[in-house]
C-alpha cells in the first residue's frame, strides 16, 4: 500500500475502484474497503487487469454548515492508515486543502439532483451540505479518475444524490453502494459515535429500534409515527422520521422500494440512520 499526498503520484492508476473518505475510519468504512478489494480480486482471478483499490481520506471543509463540527472532526490518520492496509487498500490519497481546491481556481458545485432538495430531509437541516459533498466527489472523481466508487447506505441521501449527480453529469463512474454496519445492539457505526457518552451511546440503539418499529407498520405515516414515538420516548430530539420512495426520496409509490430514514440529537451528537421499509 502507497500513502499519496501528490496527485501526480496518481497518473497511470486511473480505472481503480474508490472508496472516498473523510477519515476517522472505522468498521463501516473497513467494510467498504474490503467489499472494493473482493471486487478487484475476483476480477484479477477472472483474468481481468488488476485494479487499483484507491481510498481517500480529506476532511472537506465545503460541506460543513456548522464550523465548530468541522473543527472538531476527529483526525486519526495513523489508525485510519492502518485498518486501509489490514482491508486490502493499494493507494490512499491524502491531498492537501489546496490540492482539491487550487486558489484562484473555481471547483465547479454541480447543479443538485431533486432528490437533494427535499423537505424535511437533509437539505433542510443542513443547508449548502449537498452542494458541498456533490463539490468534492465530482472533484475527487476528477483527480483519482475511478471507474467505480463504493459509498455507505449509511448515508442513503447522500449515496441516493451522488448516484443521480454522477448521471446527470455522465461522469462515467459506477456507483456500488455498501451496507450499514451495526453495533452489537443495531447502532450504525459513524464516525461521531466517539463523541457519545456512556449513557447517550446506550440510549442511541433506540434509532435501529425506531427503524425497525416503522418497518412493522402498515403505512407510511404510521411507520413516521411509531419511530418518532419511540426515539422521543427514549430521550432523543428527534430531527425528521421519513418513509420515503428510497430512490427519489420523494413520496411512497405502490409497487416502488422504500425506505425509513430518521434523524436525531442526542446531547452535542447528531445522528442519522436508515433501513429498507417494506413494501407489497
Ligand atoms: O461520506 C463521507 O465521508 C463524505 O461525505 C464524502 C463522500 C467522503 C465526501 O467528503
Amino acid at each position: 500500500m502507497v500513502t499519496i499526498t501528490d496527485v501526480t503520484q496518481l497518473e497511470g492508476r486511473e480505472g481503480g475502484i474508490f472508496v472516498p473518505t473523510m477519515g476517522a475510519l472505522h468498521d463501516g468504512h473497513g467494510s467498504l474497503i474490503r467489499d472494493a478489494a473482493r471486487l478487484r480480486d475476483a476480477e484479477t482471478a477472472a483474468g481481468g487487469q488488476r485494479r487499483d483499490v484507491v481510498v481517500s481520506i480529506f476532511v472537506n471543509r465545503t460541506q460543513f454548515n456548522d464550523p465548530a463540527d468541522y473543527a472538531r472532526y476527529p483526525k486519526t490518520l495513523d489508525a485510519d492508515l492502518a485498518i486501509c492496509k489490514a482491508c486490502g487498500a493499494d493507494v490512499v490519497f491524502v491531498p492537501e486543502h489546496e490540492t482539491v481546491y487550487p486558489p484562484g481556481q473555481m471547483v465547479a458545485v454541480p447543479a443538485l439532483p431533486a432528490a437533494a432538495r427535499l423537505p424535511r430531509l437533509e437539505d433542510a437541516l443542513r443547508p449548502g451540505h449537498f452542494e458541498g459533498v456533490c463539490q468534492v466527489v465530482r472533484r475527487l472523481f476528477e483527480l483519482v479518475r475511478p471507474a467505480r466508487a463504493i459509498f455507505g447506505e449509511k448515508d442513503w441521501q447522500q449515496l441516493v444524490v451522488i448516484s443521480a449527480m454522477t448521471a446527470d453529469l455522465g461522469l462515467g463512474v459506477e456507483i456500488i453502494p455498501g451496507p450499514t454496519i451495526r453495533e452489537f445492539d443495531g447502532l450504525a457505526m459513524s464516525s461521531r459515535n466517539r463523541f457519545l457518552t456512556a449513557s447517550e451511546r446506550v440510549t442511541a440503539s433506540a434509532l435501529w429500534r425506531a427503524l425497525r418499529a416503522a418497518g412493522a407498520e402498515a403505512t407510511p405515516e404510521r411507520g413516521e409515527a411509531a419511530m418518532a414515538d419511540l426515539v422521543r420516548g427514549a430521550g432523543l430530539e428527534i430531527q425528521y422520521a421519513a418513509v420515503r420512495d428510497a430512490q427519489t426520496l420523494g413520496p411512497v409509490a405502490a409497487g416502488r422500494p422504500a425506505r425509513a430514514l430518521i434523524a436525531c440529537r442526542l446531547g452535542a451528537v447528531r445522528l442519522i440512520d436508515n433501513a429498507p421499509w417494506p413494501t407489497d
